[in-house]
């Protein structure tokens, strides 16, 4: 993702926006944004401490499925 700088999105498993997005690309339901979430936690495990980072990762997925993919 170029122009996004890479941070870090969920501190409690170190999860980056570009593994978000790296992982977006490998989920196998892009059907809407909660199959997509749904694969991009399995594969990162995002959102899975204290759920704080969990609103913003919907946001981020959301924008990259409809905006970039
Ligand atoms: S910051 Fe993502 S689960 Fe806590």
């Amino acid at each position: 993702m170029s122009r996004h700088e890479n941070r870090m999105i969920c501190n409690c498993k170190q999860v980056s926006l570009y593994d978000i997005e790296k992982a977006l690309h490998e989920a196998k339901t892009l059907v809407d944004v909660e199959h997509a979430f749904a694969d991009v936690q399995k594969q990162t495990h995002c959102s899975t401490g204290c759920g704080k980072c969990h609103d913003q990762i919907m946001d981020i997925i959301s924008q990259l499925m409809y905006n970039e993919i």
